[in-house]
């Protein structure tokens, strides 16, 4: 929905999510840091806490005594401060979002590098809040390969970034690089706030990766999956409020408050996803399932000296069709396609032949999307219609999917 302009001019935009909320607004030193108190006014005035934290060089643009009066509380700039011993702790753990705005080149590099030379740095390493990010600097800089690559590197743990738009500069160039208008960066504060707790009380189990299924003790055929979807699926549902056990053949970081449970061939997956299919609200199949397993895999290590092995193949479990089958009642089933050619037909028919509530169809034969890669484009269908995300880090596909389940769920409910 876009705002709407009100009498006064200022554009109205639905912040009712920030009632209540604690934000931390990280200020960075660029001209643009001037802006940040109009941030910092509209949102005290839209109900929230505001915890404003300034780096050095902000405080160099911008003074303590302005934020100070604006503020829910004092400023804060040291990472080492007589009144409080450990603040990074207590504003990470508080804080329902960090907005840093305007963030420079420097922040975003040494965020995305894990440094925490400052307090605002110690802020952003000690919360699990979502954080999003305003980017303002000079037009060279924001298309500096380094500062791309950093961002790409945060937007894919999930972090938002409200990007720069065209306009005046200081020193009076012009271009890419200012600033996002105060409206655009406080409707994503918003929007990422009222997504927040949305799945609490739900219990979502989600597959990830390719299983392997074995020839020999050392030998496996499998597929190309990297598990990364099925992972940003299991991080973004507990980030929300769920509870989460992620069935997974692949072994990465485990997201924050996620139960995993490691298997390895299509049989193992079978077992372990009926089982913990049985008490969830919401099971999403994105693990790509072998259809074909050897026969008879040998009991020790196929010898070259013995030949080329016969290798005769048997269909695995369809697990997502077993999963329908034996679903309870209100459990929203969603399953994944990776297809080569006709991704929507194909997709189609799955929809309706698997018996899943959500089909998300991506289309494997692009490098720049689907398996192994950071990013992903997919349509999500549905018995009424369809929604395509454009290509898009995968935890933001994650995001959309998630999305489309409570759509559906509500949908359910209101028709009882
Ligand atoms: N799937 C499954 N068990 C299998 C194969 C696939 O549960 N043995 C699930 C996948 O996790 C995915 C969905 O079914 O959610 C579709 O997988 P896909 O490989 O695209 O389709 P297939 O069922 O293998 O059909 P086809 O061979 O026609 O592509």
């Amino acid at each position: 929905m876009s705002p709407a302009p009100t009498a006064s001019g200022e554009t109205e935009t639905d912040l009712s999510s920030l009632r209540g909320s604690f934000i931390v607004l990280g200020v960075t030193g660029g001209i643009a840091a001037y802006k940040a108190v109009e941030l910092c006014r509209r949102l005290v005035d839209a109900g929230a806490h505001v915890a404003p934290v300034l780096t050095h060089a902000a405080t160099r643009f911008v003074g303590t005594a302005t934020f100070d009066a604006l503020s829910s509380e004092k400023v804060q700039t040291e990472l080492f401060s007589a009144s409080e011993p450990i603040p990074h702790t207590r504003l990470g753990q508080s804080a329902d979002l960090v907005l840093v705005a305007p963030a420079t080149a420097r922040l975003i590099g040494t965020y995305a590098a894990g440094i925490s030379s400052d307090l605002l740095g110690a802020t952003l390493l000690a919360t699990t809040a979502p954080v999003c990010l305003a980017p303002a600097m000079h037009t060279e800089m924001w298309r500096h390969p380094a500062v791309q690559e950093n961002l790409a590197t945060l937007r894919r743990r999930g972090v938002l970034v409200v990007e720069p738009e065209s306009g005046r500069l200081a020193g009076g160039d012009v271009g890419e690089g200012r600033l996002a208008g105060p409206d655009q960066i406080l409707s994503a504060v918003a929007a990422a706030l009222s997504r927040r707790g949305d799945l609490a009380g739900l219990r979502v189990v989600v597959s990830a990766g390719g299983t392997r299924e074995a020839l020999d003790p050392v030998r496996y055929l499998s597929n190309r999956s990297s598990g990364k979807q099925g992972y940003a699926l299991a991080e973004v549902a507990a980030a929300r409020g769920a509870s989460v056990t992620l069935v997974t053949t692949v072994q990465r970081p485990v997201p924050p408050g996620v139960e995993v449970v490691a298997v390895e061939s299509a049989e193992q997956l079978r077992e372990a996803m009926l089982d913990a299919a049985k008490a969830a609200d919401v099971v999403i199949m994105a693990a790509a399932v072998a259809d074909f397993r050897p026969k008879a895999p040998a009991a020790t290590k196929l010898k070259r000296r013995d030949g080329l092995p016969e290798l005769i193949l048997e269909p695995t479990p369809d697990v997502l069709a077993e999963l329908a089958r034996t679903r309870p009642e209100g459990q929203t089933l969603v399953g994944f396609a990776a297809e080569t050619e006709d991704p929507l037909g194909n997709g189609a028919r799955k929809l309706r032949e698997k018996g899943v509530d959500l089909l998300v169809v991506n289309d494997v034969s692009r490098t720049d999307a689907g398996f192994g890669a950071e990013d992903n484009e997919v349509t999500i269908l549905y018995a009424a219609g369809q929604v395509t995300v454009p290509l898009s880090p995968k935890a933001t596909i994650a995001s959309a999917v998630l999305d489309a389940v409570l759509a559906r769920r509500a949908g359910d409910a209101t028709r009882g």
